[in-house]
Parts: C-alpha cells; sequence; structure tokens
C-alpha cells in the first residue's frame, strides 16, 4: 500500500530551482542598491518573545490580533514567529546600544516572515520582506532617502504601474484630538458602521479610515481631516518631506486616510502599490515611529523605515531572467575515464569554470544529450581513442567545431576559450 506523501502547509512556497535565480537577481539588486546608500545589514531571530509585538504592532492590530504563530515553548516562554521586522530590529537596536556607537544606525533586511493569513495571490503564512530601519533622525532629508531609496530599487527592478502614496498621522497630541474628534463625528451614524469599524471605534478609531467600504468613505470625507490636527511641527515636517520629494522629481499622491495598521507609527506614513496586482496590490509599506524605541525601554530616539514584500515585487517583475547555463560538461565513457573526468572536473572548477559531468554511467549519446539540455558551451570528450593518445577532444556545441589537444593542457586550452 503506497502511502500519501506529506505536503507543504498552506500559505507557504517552496522556491525551486527554476525560480530561485530570479529570486538571486532581485536580492543582489536589493543588496547593490542599499550598499551605494550605506545602509547596513542585520539579522535577527526568527522568533521573539510574544510581548514584543503586543508592545509594538498593538494588540488590536490584525496581525497581532489574528494572525500570530505563537506557542509556549517547552520551558513556558511564550514566543512567536516575528509577522515584521520592525519590532525585532528595534529590539535588537536597544538590546545592543546601537544608538550609543552611533548618532544614527542605517539598517537593511531581506528575510522570512510569518503570518497566518487566508492565502490568496500575492499573500502567503510565509513570505519575504526586504527593508530599511534608520533611529536617529527627526528631520525630513530621512523621510525623504528612505522612500528614495525604495523607489529606486523599484525602478532598477524597472517595475511598472506603481503608485506613491504619502500621508502624516501627525504627532501623538495629534492622533488624541483627531481620535475624538472622529468619534464625535461618527457616533451618530454608530449603528450604520461595519462591525469591523464599530469594533475600532471603540478601540482603535483612526483605523476606521483604513476601510474598504464605500458608504463609510462617503461618510468619512466629510469628516474631520487628521491634516486639521496636526501641529505646526507636524505641518511643517510634511510640507519638507513634500518639497524635497519634488525636487528630487519622486512622483507621490496625498492620501489623507492612510493610517497603516501597525500601531507605531507617528508622522509620515507612505504605501507603494501595484495596478498588476489584484485585492493584494501594497508592494511596500512605512513610515515613521518616533515613540517606538522608548516605548520598547530604550532612550527616545526617532525612526522609520520601510518594507517590501518579495513575493508580490516578483509578480509585479514579469522581466525574464537569464538562466544559469553550465559551461564545460566532461564526457567519458568506461572505467578507465572516470577517475580522469573527476580530475579534469575538479580542476576547471577550482579555477571557477562551471562544468558537470554524468552521474549515472550513461552512453557517449545520453551524456551529449544532458550537456545541451544543461546549456553547456563546450563540451571535453574522453573516449576510447582519446585515452590510447593521451589527448581530449574540444567540441563547441553551438557550432560543433571540434578539436583534439593533450590532455596535460586541458586546463590552459579551456581558459583560452570564448566561455560566456
Ligand atoms: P506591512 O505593510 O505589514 O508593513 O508589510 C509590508 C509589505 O509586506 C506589504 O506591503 C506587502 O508587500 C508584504 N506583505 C505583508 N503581508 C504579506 C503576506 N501575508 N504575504 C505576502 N506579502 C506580504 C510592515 O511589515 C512594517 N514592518 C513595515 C515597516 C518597516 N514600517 C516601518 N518600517
Amino acid at each position: 500500500m503506497s502511502k500519501e506523501p506529506i505536503r507543504s502547509i498552506k500559505g507557504t512556497q517552496d522556491i525551486l530551482p527554476d525560480q530561485s535565480s530570479r529570486w538571486q537577481t532581485l536580492e543582489s539588486t536589493i543588496r547593490n542598491t542599499m550598499h551605494t546608500y550605506d545602509y547596513f545589514e542585520i539579522r535577527t531571530p526568527a522568533f521573539e518573545n510574544t510581548s514584543l509585538f503586543l508592545h509594538s504592532v498593538g494588540e488590536e492590530s490584525d496581525i497581532v490580533s489574528k494572525e500570530m504563530y505563537t506557542w509556549i515553548d517547552q520551558g513556558g516562554e511564550n514566543l512567536t514567529l516575528k509577522p515584521e521586522l520592525t519590532a525585532p530590529v528595534t529590539r535588537a537596536f536597544i538590546q545592543n546600544n546601537l544608538g550609543g556607537l552611533n548618532p544614527i544606525n542605517k539598517l537593511y533586511y531581506i528575510d522570512s516572515l510569518f503570518r497566518r493569513e487566508r492565502p490568496q495571490k500575492g499573500r502567503y503564512r510565509q513570505f519575504h520582506q526586504f527593508g530599511v530601519e534608520v533611529f536617529g533622525s527627526e528631520f525630513p532629508e530621512i523621510d525623504v532617502e528612505v522612500i528614495s531609496l525604495a523607489m529606486s530599487i523599484f525602478n532598477t527592478l524597472e517595475l511598472e504601474g506603481l503608485t506613491l502614496e504619502l500621508n502624516s498621522i501627525g504627532s501623538e497630541d495629534c492622533r488624541n484630538n483627531f481620535r475624538t474628534a472622529i468619534k464625535e463625528y461618527l457616533k451618530p451614524n454608530f449603528d450604520k458602521l461595519s462591525e469591523t469599524s464599530q469594533k475600532r471605534f471603540k478601540r482603535n478609531p483612526l483605523r476606521i479610515l483604513d476601510t474598504k467600504s464605500l458608504e463609510e468613505k462617503t461618510l468619512l470625507k466629510d469628516g474631520p481631516q487628521i491634516s486639521d490636527y496636526w501641529t505646526s511641527d507636524d505641518k511643517d515636517h510634511f510640507n519638507e518631506v513634500c518639497e524635497l520629494l519634488d525636487k528630487i522629481n519622486i512622483k507621490f499622491e496625498l492620501s489623507p486616510n492612510l493610517v497603516r495598521g501597525l500601531d507605531y507609527y507617528t508622522r509620515t506614513t507612505f504605501e507603494v502599490t501595484s495596478n498588476l496586482l489584484g485585492a493584494q496590490n501594497a508592494i511596500c509599506g512605512g513610515g515613521r515611529y518616533d515613540g517606538l524605541v522608548e516605548q520598547l525601554g530604550g532612550k527616545p530616539t526617532p525612526g522609520i523605515g520601510f518594507a517590501a514584500g518579495m513575493e508580490r515585487l516578483l509578480l509585479v517583475n514579469q522581466k525574464s531572467d537569464e538562466t544559469i547555463k553550465s559551461q564545460i560538461y566532461v564526457i567519458g565513457l568506461g572505467d578507465s575515464a572516470r577517475s580522469l573526468i573527476i580530475n579534469i572536473a575538479l580542476e576547471l572548477r577550482q579555477n571557477n569554470i562551471r562544468t558537470s559531468f554524468d552521474l549515472l554511467r550513461r552512453s557517449i549519446k545520453s551524456q551529449m544529450r544532458d550537456a545541451n539540455k544543461l546549456g553547456a558551451k563546450y563540451v571535453i570528450i574522453i573516449g576510447e581513442e582519446e585515452l590510447a593518445k593521451n589527448i581530449a577532444t574540444i567540441k563547441n556545441l553551438s557550432n560543433s567545431d571540434q578539436e583534439q589537444i593533450p590532455l596535460d593542457s586541458i586546463l590552459s586550452h579551456i581558459k583560452s576559450l570564448p566561455l560566456k
């Protein structure tokens, strides 16, 4: 009786060899741009104390209230697989006193995250983000640098149909006053609000602005706007961000209801959406979190960052990638050729030449087919005749030209050929 094979978990994906080169190209584009902006990589553990996310992302957020993979381990600790990276990176920043070592820290990451969402196109339970977190500057120039860094990566990837949406949700004073005002305004219509908005009304009124309902959107249009509650510093800060973006020709749309779903944001918030994606159209989201370091027990330090979903970037980026091809395939037949072939392949590989040889003891014809399939440029043939004469036949697979060379000059000969 054959057993049912075990399958992967819903919402997780295998990245198979025919896709991994697209990931590698994406990752190297990200790293190259990060390095030109002088950002340094940070890597944090896959799991953290659950309380870290409760105290940063917020208990009422979708992530914390329904999407975290949380468990009590054998030692009784309450742990969570990281659903996002701003909180872990902030924890690491505080714990390692990075602020004491440098007044400004520009960090980046490429990592796997876990959220128990309902899987659909562009939404997975394990997914990847790249992003940045910058600690130490409250000034608009860093808001603009962070946004321009994200846009620069998207430009290098030649992504089209993107919109950058921008807003400021102000300082804490601004948000407190706005919360009171929006509750006051919506109170008479409370019964007409959706269940989600009714819950948000009680626990986190700012997030009512995230509503998908057209009726509620229309209602909100005539209500109080966050910008009416900006302090004069909030206003100056946001105006400067907009002016600087204009000066460096980054196009954006003002999006007064963009509050984002995580509790730590203050002032600037932004999102990049793509018109090539369906419901899950956000490829990148970010903003300021000037209170987060202090909230997690560090010295008051402003912060700003963003994260972009890499699966979504690859869905939007339809540019085909050059597949990596083999350069040399060593063909031989019989026991006497075997150790020679292994040696030739070893020597070529030690000289950074991509080399394959047959591992299934197949016929010469099948080996030739394999060489073509791998896209090898040349094959080195060691047959009976070659062995007897101490030579190798080198065949160019693109034009079938062939030549014979002494066995001991294979490396120098191959090196002299155009292998690319
Ligand atoms: P976020 O908006 O939750 O923000 O996620 C950022 C991006 O990650 C989204 O725009 C989307 O592209 C991708 N993403 C989120 N959930 C999924 C999923 N289930 N499947 C596939 N992709 C997904 C944050 O995570 C903040 N930590 C961003 C940030 C950094 N803010 C400041 N610094």
